[in-house]
């Protein structure tokens, strides 16, 4: 029974740390640009996404997946509150 219960620990937490670690690899939705309005207002292009926050020259904070395509497909929540 106590083995049991370990398994059982050990299989959530393991989905639990990937759950939270590859939430942008599971299609689930980042940070909303409209948290910033005033900064994101009238981008749109990927290109322009990656002047600010490419990893090598961010202005923004960087982004952890610089190779992704579509950013304001998950960056674009009407829930600006959302993180
Ligand atoms: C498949 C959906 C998806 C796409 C496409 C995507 N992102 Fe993300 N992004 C996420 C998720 C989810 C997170 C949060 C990651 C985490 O918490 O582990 C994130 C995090 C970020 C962050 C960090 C935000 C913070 O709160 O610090 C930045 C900046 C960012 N993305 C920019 C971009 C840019 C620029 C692009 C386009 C090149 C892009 N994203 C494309 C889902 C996506
Ligand atoms: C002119 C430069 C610039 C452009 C272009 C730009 N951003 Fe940003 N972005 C910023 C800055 C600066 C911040 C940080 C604002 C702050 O924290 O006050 C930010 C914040 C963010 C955040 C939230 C990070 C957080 O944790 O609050 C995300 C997500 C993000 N940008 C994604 C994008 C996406 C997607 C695009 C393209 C549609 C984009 N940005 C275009 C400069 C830019």
């Amino acid at each position: 029974m106590n083995r049991l219960l370990k398994l059982i620990l050990l299989a959530g937490g393991i989905l639990f740390a990937f759950g939270c670690g590859y939430k942008a690899y599971l299609g689930l939705h980042g940070t909303s640009v409209r948290l910033h309005p005033d900064i994101h207002k009238s981008v749109t292009a990927d290109r322009e996404c990656l002047e600010c926050h490419h990893p090598d020259n961010p202005k923004g904070p960087p982004t952890p997946h610089p190779t992704f395509t579509g950013c304001i497909k998950c960056h674009n929540d009407e829930n600006g509150t959302k993180k």
